[in-house]
C-alpha cells in the first residue's frame, strides 16, 4: 500500500494506525521549521490554493490552516458564513461548488452539522479537509494532540508514535465534543488507554462503544475525576459546548467545578511528569484554573504550534492524492 492515497481527511475513525502514523511523521519533519518561525518552510504546495470555508467560529483552527498552507507555498482564500451568501440562503454545497469552480485545490470546511463536510467531499473533485463538523470529528485536532503527546514522551530521542502503556483522561463535555471523538480514535489506534471522565449527563457510559471493537479494552468511562487524576500520564480538558447542549441537563457551574474542573489542587495530585492539554478556547476558571493552563505541566501552546505542522502534512498529503 502507498503511505497515503486519500484526497480527503474527514475523520480519524476511517484511518488506519499506519495512516495516522504517516501523517504524524510527516508533521514531525515540519515541526521544527514551523517553531523556528520561518515564513516559508517548503515548496510542496507551490502554485496551489486552498479555501477556508468556516460556517462556525474559529480562532486557532482557521489561522493554523492558513499558516500551514502559506508555509508550503499555497495561496489562501478565506470565507466565513458571516458576510458570505450563506446569509442570503445559499446552501453549503452550492457555496462549496462555487469556490471549487474558482480553481482551488482544497476546501477546508468547518460546519455545525455532523456529516456536512463528508456530504461536500462526495460531490466535489478537489480535496476536502474536515476542520470540525458538529459533534462528529475534528481530525486535525486529534492528530495534533497525538503528536504533542508523542513528542513529549519521546523527549529528545527519535520520535516514538507507539503510545502503548500510556493512559490519557479526556475530561468534561465528552458527549458534545468532536475533539474527544477524534482523540478517542487516534489515541486508541496508537495503543494508548483512554478514560473518559465527566458527569453522566455529559459523559454517559455508552460512550465507551466509540472506540472500535478491536480497541474496546482500551477505553473506559468514569464519573469520578478524583479517582482517575493520579493514575494518568495526560489530562485533556474539554470546553463545555454550551452552543450544543440542546436540552442536556448540565450540573450547575458550581457543581461542575467541584467535580470536574482541573483546579490547581487536582493538578498537584497528578503523576510527576504528567501533562495538561486543552484544545482551546479555554473558559479560565470554569473547566481549568488559569494557573494550571499557564503552569509547568501545560503543553497547550505546544498543541497550537504543532497544529500548524500537522495541517501542513495533511494538506500536502491530500492535495498530492487528487
Ligand atoms: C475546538 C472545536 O472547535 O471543536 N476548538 C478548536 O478547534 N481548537 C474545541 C472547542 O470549541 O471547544
Amino acid at each position: 500500500m502507498k503511505d497515503w492515497s486519500r484526497k480527503d481527511l474527514l475523520s480519524l475513525e476511517s484511518l488506519s494506525a499506519a495512516e495516522i502514523t504517516y501523517l504524524l511523521r510527516r508533521a514531525a519533519l515540519y515541526a521544527d521549521d514551523v517553531l523556528a518561525r520561518g515564513r516559508r518552510v517548503g515548496h510542496e504546495l507551490d502554485g496551489c490554493s486552498i479555501a477556508n470555508l468556516f460556517f462556525e467560529d474559529s480562532t486557532r483552527t482557521r489561522s493554523s490552516f492558513s499558516r500551514a498552507a502559506r508555509a508550503l507555498g499555497a495561496t489562501v482564500l478565506d470565507l466565513s458564513a458571516k458576510g458570505s451568501s450563506t446569509s442570503k440562503g445559499e446552501t453549503t454545497l452550492d457555496t462549496a461548488r462555487n469556490i471549487e469552480a474558482m480553481g482551488v485545490h482544497a476546501l477546508v470546511i468547518r460546519h455545525a452539522s455532523s456529516g456536512a463536510v463528508e456530504m461536500v467531499a462526495q460531490r466535489v473533485a478537489c480535496s476536502v479537509i474536515n476542520a470540525g463538523d458538529g459533534r462528529h470529528e475534528h481530525p486535525t485536532q486529534g492528530l495534533l494532540d497525538a503528536l504533542t503527546l508523542a513528542r513529549n514522551w519521546s523527549a529528545g530521542k527519535s520520535l516514538n508514535i507507539d503510545l502503548r502503556g500510556r493512559r490519557i483522561a479526556i475530561v468534561g463535555d465528552v458527549a458534545n465534543s468532536r475533539v474527544a471523538r477524534s482523540n478517542i480514535h487516534a489515541l486508541t489506534k496508537l495503543g494508548a488507554h483512554v478514560t473518559l471522565v465527566g458527569p453522566p449527563t455529559l459523559c454517559p457510559p455508552a460512550l465507551r462503544t466509540l472506540a472500535e471493537k478491536s480497541h474496546s479494552a482500551s477505553i473506559d468511562v468514569s464519573a469520578d475525576f478524583d479517582a482517575v487524576i493520579d493514575a494518568v500520564d495526560a489530562v485533556m480538558m474539554l470546553r463545555i459546548q454550551f452552543e450544543r447542549l440542546d436540552g442536556q441537563v448540565f450540573p450547575s457551574v458550581r457543581e461542575y467545578r467541584a467535580g470536574y474542573a482541573l483546579t490547581a489542587d487536582r493538578a498537584g495530585r497528578m503523576k510527576k511528569d504528567a501533562v495538561v492539554m486543552h484544545p482551546g478556547p479555554i473558559n479560565r476558571g470554569l473547566e481549568m484554573d488559569a494557573e494550571v493552563a499557564d503552569g509547568t505541566r501545560s503543553v497547550i501552546m505546544n498543541q497550537v504550534s504543532l497544529g500548524v505542522a500537522v495541517r501542513m502534512a495533511v494538506l500536502e498529503a491530500c492535495i498530492r492524492a487528487t
